[in-house]
């Protein structure tokens, strides 16, 4: 019998023609476009079968990784800036919009209703006790009344609730809602820089490039209203040394904000402006 397939390029071709049968077209473009690439990539390098190996022991280590409170897949992606592509594809905003940025692996379901000023800080210590305020509105200004805004953030030593052995239920975050006149206001410490979790495979591979594991301060959003588009962003502080460097390449200019400290209380004043649904 005869096989056609015997160059690099034979190959390539017989899997795409073996995925021209997937009956979701969608599913059907996906993955020929990943052969096409992929194939194109181990072509490129001239991958080894040594780096091969290197790369399932990569993969493997990062699935071991995950579990309830660590997602290696996502820390993965962040750092090799797909979210990001993947955020700029998909939220292409209206001039005045808040612009949205990576979710991050940090979010939880449930968080506490708080009201309006509330302290999140719960059971962290230190940090400089900050006000965060402002007004949820629409494209033509107008205050938007009940906008939900699910605040989470990491703690004055920069870690997030589900990184803290011991820690039972939330704690840094909540869900707040506008007033009538579109108003916010959290109670919380000014965000700090921190490392993203460096102990594992993604970690091993930013030190081989040479790269820095640290995310500039911010609060994460997100805000949704009846009517709008949710926004997934984060506040950013404009005097953080890590703005330019973000190991997730998630900062942009629009969302970062000055902090000002006066008399030991921190301000900061951000009006976020949603998107109508699309009809
Ligand atoms: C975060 O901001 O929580 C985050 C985002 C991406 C990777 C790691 C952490
Ligand atoms: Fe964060």
């Amino acid at each position: 019998m005869k096989i056609n397939q015997t160059t690099e390029d034979d190959i390539t071709q017989e899997v795409l023609r073996r995925f021209q049968g997937t009956a979701d077209p969608r599913l059907r473009q996906i993955m020929q476009s990943l052969v096409t690439h992929l194939h194109a990539f181990v072509k490129d390098v001239q991958l080894t079968e040594g780096e091969w190996w290197k790369a399932i022991e990569f993969l493997t280590k990062t699935g071991h990784m995950c579990d309830a409170n660590r997602q290696e897949f996502i820390l993965l992606s962040d750092t090799l800036g797909v979210s990001m592509v993947v955020d700029l594809l998909n939220h292409r905003k209206p001039t005045g919009a808040t612009e949205s940025t990576v979710f991050g692996p940090f979010h939880r379901d449930g968080a506490p209703e708080r009201a309006t000023g509330e302290d999140i800080t719960g059971i962290a210590k230190g940090g400089t006790p900050t006000l965060v305020e402002g007004r949820v509105l629409s494209l033509d200004g107008k205050p938007i009344q009940g906008a939900e805004l699910d605040v989470w953030q990491a703690d004055p030593e920069g870690l997030y609730d589900q990184q803290i052995a011991g820690i039972d239920g939330v704690n840094m975050r909540g869900k707040f809602h506008t007033d009538r006149e579109g108003r916010y206001l959290v109670r919380t410490t000014r965000p700090v820089a921190y490392s993203i979790p460096d102990d594992g495979p993604v970690g091993q591979m930013l030190r081989a490039a040479n790269r820095h594991p640290w995310r500039p301060a911010h609060i994460h959003f997100v805000i949704s209203a009846a009517g709008y588009e949710p926004v997934t962003t984060h506040l950013f502080d404009s005097v953080d040394k890590y703005l330019q460097s973000d190991t997730v390449f998630a900062v942009k200019e629009s969302l970062i904000c000055d902090f000002k400290v006066e008399n030991g209380l921190c301000k900061c004043h951000y009006d976020f402006v949603l998107k109508p649904k699309a009809a």
